[in-house]
C-alpha cells in the first residue's frame, strides 16, 4: 500500500515549542509517560486478543460482509429508499459513510443506488412527514438496535411496520424489513423471528458506538452503492499500526495520550474536531459520540469518583471560521483543536477572472477554491498556533471508503486507548442507560417502579419551587 494511501497525525502544534509553555506537551511529558502508554497498549490488546473486545477484528471478517452484499444486490434496483430506524451507534455512523461516499445533501453523486434516510429522533414532525411522502413499495426499512429494546427505535419500528402493513399486507411488508441486532438477545431478535424479517447479526462483544463495521453501517452502505471491500480494507490495513507498541508507531497510542495530557494537565477540557470537508462532517459527530460516551465517565475502573472526559465540539470549515473561530481564538484557554483535512478532492474549481481590478475579486482571479480552502485552513491553524491553541490535523488522503475505513479504526483504538490513560471503562454508557430507563417508566414499562417514584418525587420537588406541574 503506497504512503500517501494512508491517513497522517500531524501533531507538531500541540508541542508547547509552538504554542507556548503551559499551553502545549513538553519532551518531558512525553518522556514520562512512554511507559504508560506501553502498558495501556498491553492492557487493551490482552483484553482483543482474549475476544472480549471486538472492534479490531471485524475488518478481518468474511461473513458479515458477504450476507450483506448478497442482500444489497437482490434489492437493487428494487429500492428507492432506505429507512433507518435506529439512534446513537446504530446511526450515526450509517448516516456518516453515507454522507462521505455519496456526498452531503443537498447536492449527491448523480448516481445514488437508494436514498439513505436516517431518523435517529422521535420528532414526530419527521416520522410524520417521512410516513406522509415515502412509498411503502419503494421503501426497504432498516430497523437497528443491538439492544433490541431502545425506546426510540422500537416506537418507530412499532409505527413504521403498521403503517408498512397497512399498505401492503403482512407478508409483503415483512419482506420489507431487515433487522440488525444482538444475535442471542433482545426483544427486536424475537420479533424478528417471528415476523420473519432478515436478519443481521451484531456480534456480542461489539459495543452500539463501536459498531460501524458490523452490519449496523455495512448494510445501510451497501444498499446506497458504498464500496464495502474498499472501507474494510482501510480499517483491516490501519489495524498492525495501531497495535504497536510505540507512541512514534503508533498514531492511535500516541493521539488517545495527547488529548489525555493536555485535559488533565492543561486544562484542555474540550476537544474541537474542525472538520475542513462538508462530506466528512457527519463523521465528526459520529466520533464526538465514541469520544463523549467512551470516556465521559463519574466513576474510574476502582469505582472511585473521577468525572473523567474531554468534551468534543463538532465544526465545520471554512462555515465555522465566521462563526466560532473568534471564540476559538480569544476565548477561554479549555481547547484543543484537531483539524481534519482532506487532500484530493474529486473536482478542481477554478475562480474566473471577471472584475480583475477590484480588490476583492482580482487577487482571487486564477487561483482555485480547492486552493482558498486549504489556505483558509492554514490561515486558521497558523492563528490558532499563534494565539497558543494547541491543535494537531489529521490528513485524510480523500473522503473515499478507503479512508474512511482507516479513520473509523483509528478513532476506536484511540477511544479505547483513552479509556486506558483515564482510567474508565471505555466500553459502557450507564449515563445512557438511565435516560433509557426513566424514560421506560414514564410510559409505564413493567419493572420500573423504582425509576416512577423517583420521577414522582422530582416533580413534586420542583413543583414546590413555583415550576409548572408536568405530566
Ligand atoms: O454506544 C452505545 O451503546 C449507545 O449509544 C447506543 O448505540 C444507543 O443507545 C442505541 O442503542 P441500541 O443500539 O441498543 O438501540
Amino acid at each position: 500500500m503506497k504512503k500517501s494511501n494512508f491517513i497522517r497525525y500531524e501533531w507538531a502544534n500541540l508541542r508547547a515549542d509552538l504554542v507556548g509553555s503551559g499551553q502545549g506537551l513538553t519532551e518531558a511529558d512525553l518522556e514520562a509517560h512512554r511507559d504508560k502508554a506501553r502498558a495501556a497498549a498491553e492492557k487493551f490488546l490482552a483484553r482483543v486478543d482474549k475476544g472480549e473486545i471486538g472492534f479490531p477484528a471485524l475488518p478481518f471478517d468474511k461473513q458479515a460482509p458477504a450476507q450483506v452484499e448478497r442482500y444489497a444486490r437482490a434489492q437493487r434496483g428494487k429500492v428507492k429508499h432506505v429507512l433507518l430506524l435506529g439512534i446513537g451507534g446504530s446511526a450515526l455512523g450509517p448516516f456518516a459513510l453515507d454522507a462521505a461516499v455519496n456526498g452531503p445533501r443537498p447536492f449527491r453523486k448523480k448516481r445514488v443506488a437508494a436514498e439513505l434516510i436516517v431518523l435517529d429522533n422521535v420528532d414526530p414532525l419527521i416520522l410524520g412527514r417521512a410516513l406522509e411522502q415515502l412509498n411503502p413499495r419503494q421503501t426497504l426499512v432498516l430497523v437497528i438496535t443491538k439492544s433490541g429494546s431502545t425506546a426510540e427505535t422500537m416506537s418507530q419500528f412499532l409505527i413504521v411496520y403498521d403503517w408498512l402493513r397497512k399498505k401492503l399486507g403482512r407478508k409483503r411488508a415483512a419482506a420489507r424489513v431487515a433487522a440488525v441486532t444482538d444475535p442471542k438477545k433482545g426483544d427486536l431478535l424475537e420479533i424478528a423471528g417471528q415476523e420473519g424479517f432478515e436478519r443481521f447479526d451484531i456480534a456480542p462483544n461489539v459495543g452500539g458506538r463501536y459498531s460501524v463495521l458490523t452490519p449496523v453501517g455495512l448494510l445501510p452502505a451497501a444498499l446506497v452503492g458504498a464500496n464495502l471491500r474498499a472501507l474494510l480494507a482501510g480499517a483491516g490495513d490501519i489495524v498492525e499500526a495501531c497495535r504497536r507498541p510505540t507512541l512514534e508507531a503508533n498514531p492511535a497510542l500516541a493521539s488517545a495520550l495527547h488529548q489525555w495530557l493536555l485535559d488533565t494537565r492543561y486544562g484542555k477540557s474540550i476537544q474541537v474536531i474542525y472538520c475542513y470537508s462538508n462530506a466528512l462532517y457527519p463523521l465528526a459527530f459520529w466520533y464526538r459520540q465514541l469520544w463523549a460516551e467512551s470516556l465521559g465517565k463519574r466513576l474510574d475502573r476502582q469505582q472511585r469518583e473521577v468525572l473523567a472526559g474531554q468534551t468534543p465540539v463538532a465544526a465545520l470549515g471554512v462555515t465555522d471560521q465566521h462563526s466560532q473561530s473568534q471564540l476559538y481564538m480569544e476565548g477561554p484557554r479549555d481547547k484543543v483543536f484537531t483539524f481534519w483535512e482532506v487532500e484530493e478532492s474529486p473536482y478542481r474549481i477554478r475562480i474566473p477572472k471577471l472584475f480583475p481590478k477590484h480588490g476583492s475579486t482580482g487577487y482571487l482571479a486564477g487561483h482555485t477554491l480547492n486552493e482558498l480552502f486549504r489556505a483558509e485552513k492554514f490561515a486558521t491553524e497558523l492563528a490558532l498556533t499563534e494565539a497558543g491553541r494547541p491543535n494537531s490535523t489529521l490528513l485524510f488522503p480523500r473522503a473515499d471508503e478507503y479512508s474512511l475505513g482507516q479513520f473509523i479504526m483509528l478513532a476506536q483504538f484511540q477511544a479505547a486507548y483513552a479509556g486506558e490513560f483515564y482510567d474508565v471503562n471505555a466500553f459502557d454508557q450507564p449515563g445512557v442507560e438511565l435516560g433509557k430507563q426513566l424514560t421506560y417508566a414514564q410510559l409505564g414499562r413493567e419493572g420500573y417502579d423504582a425509576e416512577r417514584q423517583r420521577i414522582d418525587s422530582y416533580r413534586k420537588q420542583k413543583e414546590s419551587l413555583g415550576a409548572r406541574a408536568e405530566k
